[in-house]
């Protein structure tokens, strides 16, 4: 009889050790260790809904909507900042200084985490993807509604988070103000490790604020377990630029001992009911603005 509940114990403790494993990317996936995309649903029923991120962006389908360009506050305030590998990807603590807001947000959403997912070696890595084109990276500012304290107390309100997702391109030269970043992953190879950067801005990682008024818009989910459906999804159309090396350097990360931590990127979900928006009408008004001032000017030249 001992004996028998001895083994039961030993099953359910098995059992439960299955049920616990840790979520990966597809290119880490070992049954007895981590579970893929595929399997996340089973780790966490949310992550097989019906409002997932990311998503394919089909240009020819977006609705264009009359979409404010955002407000950015302390975007271009300095400040000190730990990078840490946490096994899964590479983010940065940053300053609730930087707020954004307007966009067709309501009320103001404060910064608390960047993090990005890459390819291999500089290959396809961005989880959206625009007309089933991926990208090298992706990098994500995540923002919280204000009056909230941590992620986990936003994502008990559907609309508590903002993120912001830049995408990458490579170019023939590099990025000197991504130098403090790509020269720490070099340091923070094991998960679990962490490192002082030098001191940074928001700002300083992304293109010129004048140049993201255009951006595509829909509501999704986190793209990691638990995939909670409470994100006001944001995806630039412009592009932040890096070098083939700079590129690469990000798959230098070891996800465990000796294996590199690449591809982190979730695959695309199902759009199902949802729309995506373009912000692209605000940019037909400014034109048209434009039009109108000059022909304003050339009356009164003439
Ligand atoms: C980031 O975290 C470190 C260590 O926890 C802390 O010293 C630093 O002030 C934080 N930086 C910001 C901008 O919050
Ligand atoms: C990184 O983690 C490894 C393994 O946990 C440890 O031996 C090493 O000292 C850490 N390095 C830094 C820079 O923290
Ligand atoms: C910013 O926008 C201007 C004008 O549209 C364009 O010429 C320039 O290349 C853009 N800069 C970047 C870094 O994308
Ligand atoms: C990593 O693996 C190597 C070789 O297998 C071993 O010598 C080293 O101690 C390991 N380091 C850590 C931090 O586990
Ligand atoms: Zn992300």
């Amino acid at each position: 009889m001992m004996q028998i509940l001895k083994l039961l114990a030993v099953l359910v403790y098995v059992l439960g050790m299955t049920w616990a494993a840790d979520w990966c990317y597809k290119s880490q996936v070992s049954h007895n260790i981590c579970k893929g995309p595929d399997e996340w649903k089973d780790i966490v029923p949310t992550c097989g809904s019906k409002n997932q991120s990311p998503v394919n962006i089909e240009t020819k389908r977006v609705v264009i909507n009359n979409l404010t360009p955002f407000s950015f506050q302390g975007y271009q305030h300095t400040f000190h900042s730990v990078i840490t590998n946490n096994g899964h990807t590479v983010k940065v603590n940053v300053s609730d200084e930087a707020v954004i807001s307007n966009a067709g947000l309501v009320g103001n959403y404060k910064a608390v985490e960047v993090h990005f997912h890459w390819g291999k070696n500089g290959g396809p890595g961005s989880e959206h993807t625009i007309d089933e084109e991926q990208y090298p990276m992706e990098m994500h500012i995540v923002h919280i509604k204000d009056k909230y304290n941590s992620v986990q107390e936003a994502t008990k309100d559907p609309n508590g988070l903002a993120v912001l997702g830049f995408l990458y391109q490579e170019s023939d030269t590099e990025d000197k103000k991504y130098g403090s970043i790509i020269n720490a992953l070099n340091i923070i190879k094991f998960p679990g490790n962490q490192t002082q950067l030098d001191s940074l801005s928001l700002a300083m990682l992304i293109p010129p604020l004048h140049n993201l008024t255009r951006y595509f818009r829909y509501k999704g989910s986190l793209t990691t377990p638990d995939c909670a459906e409470v994100v006001i999804w944001t995806v630039f159309e412009n592009t932040i630029k890096l070098s083939k090396e700079q590129l690469k350097t990000f798959s230098s990360v070891w996800f465990k001992n000796g294996t590199a931590l690449t591809e982190t990127f979730r695959p695309v979900q199902p759009l199902n009911d949802r729309v995506i928006f373009y912000s692209g009408s605000h940019v037909a008004s400014v034109s048209t603005a434009l039009v109108i001032s000059m022909l304003i000017i050339t009356f009164y030249t003439v």
